[in-house]
């Protein structure tokens, strides 16, 4: 089966074609112009994804050598996300659906990043355990088949990327944050200063990382600006560490208590190298088979929404033009 998909739920416009777990071709325009607000802008967004979506679908089929005519489904993102931006791909899918008697498959940007996984791994047994961790989600899912899924945990506030981010914002970095900080983190002492964990009273297995942020923003306004600067390395690693810690045990203890030994890992902090490596050997120490993403399918990509849409169309699922786009869409 071979799947065009669509992404534009927040600042990355993509498309790709898919066949099965083959990744014919894989386009994404990150819209940089948002940098200068240190954050993304609704509406510039949305108009971006306007100005963009039909270039980058027509690279992503030329650079796959299929044809039109050989799709055999639209998959488009129809949430969770940005409002403005969801409606430009899920309206674009709808026209191509339509115009060339195609099914469109609306596809929740969530099970995508799940999905990913079987991208570079192939089909991956069930049930396992998923980490969610993006920039709008921190989730610990049990997944039992595409479609039938157990939330554990979850942020009571800050996303784990949000967590990057923000910190970022704090030390004056460039959004997103998140990838600086894994580079910059590298030179730096994890031990140099002691961040709080994401604790949360009498909830186990939920994060909250919003203290942790604010300890960031006290410390470097108590030492300043030009101490914060001279020990930048630093505080990224240390800062890095507390997130990755974290993450690292909330999930694996989920995992202990679980019979799940198949661990997934899914979203755009899945890149991070320092909780890769943390992962990593976690997984080895207590004899668990753990999945990443390669870094292109862990952010945000269409090459995830096509073989997220492939499950649809197994299951005829498809949508009508009556589909919505549903900003805070759940699992
Ligand atoms: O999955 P994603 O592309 O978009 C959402 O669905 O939110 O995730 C974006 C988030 C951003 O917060 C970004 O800073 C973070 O992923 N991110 C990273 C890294 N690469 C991207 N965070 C830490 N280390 C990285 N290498
Ligand atoms: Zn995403």
């Amino acid at each position: 089966m071979i799947i065009l998909g669509l992404e534009s739920s927040c600042d990355e416009t993509a498309a790709a074609v898919v066949e099965d777990n083959n990744v014919l071709s894989n386009i994404v325009s990150s819209q940089l112009l948002h940098q200068e607000y240190g954050g993304v802008v609704p509406e510039f967004a949305s108009r971006e994804h306007m100005k963009n979506i039909n270039f980058v679908m027509q690279e992503a089929l030329q650079n796959s050598g299929i044809g039109f005519s050989e799709l055999d489904g639209i998959a488009a993102t129809r949430g969770p996300g940005l409002m403005g931006s969801l409606l430009v791909g899920l309206s674009f899918a709808k026209g191509l659906a339509i115009s060339g008697k195609k099914p469109l498959l609306g596809v929740n940007h969530i099970e995508g990043h799940i999905m990913a996984n079987f991208l570079d791994h192939g089909d991956i047994e069930y049930p396992f355990l998923c980490l969610l961790v993006s920039g709008g989600h921190t989730m610990i899912i049990e997944v039992f088949s595409h479609g039938e899924y157990k939330v554990i945990g979850q942020s009571v506030d800050d996303a784990a990327g949000e967590a990057f981010d923000k910190g970022g914002k704090i030390l004056h970095l460039t959004y997103p944050a998140g990838p600086i900080i894994d580079k910059i983190a590298r030179k730096g002492d994890k031990k140099f200063h002691h961040f709080p964990r994401a604790e949360v009273k009498n909830r186990e297995y939920d994060f909250s990382f919003s203290g942790l942020k604010t300890s960031l923003y006290y410390l470097v306004k108590n030492k300043g600006r030009k101490w914060a600067e001279k020990n930048m390395n630093d505080i990224c690693a240390a800062y890095q560490e507390a997130i990755v810690d974290a993450l690292k045990i909330k999930f694996f203890k989920t995992a202990h208590e679980s019979k799940v030994n198949r661990l997934v890992l899914a979203g755009g902090v899945a890149a991070n190298s320092r909780l890769r490596e943390v992962f990593q050997r976690e997984a080895d120490k207590a004899g668990y088979q753990i999945f990443f993403p390669s870094l292109e399918y862990c952010t945000d990509n269409a090459a995830m929404i096509a073989r997220a849409g492939l499950e649809e169309l197994k299951k005829d699922n498809y949508a009508d033009m009556s589909l919505q786009a549903v900003p805070n869409l759940k699992l």
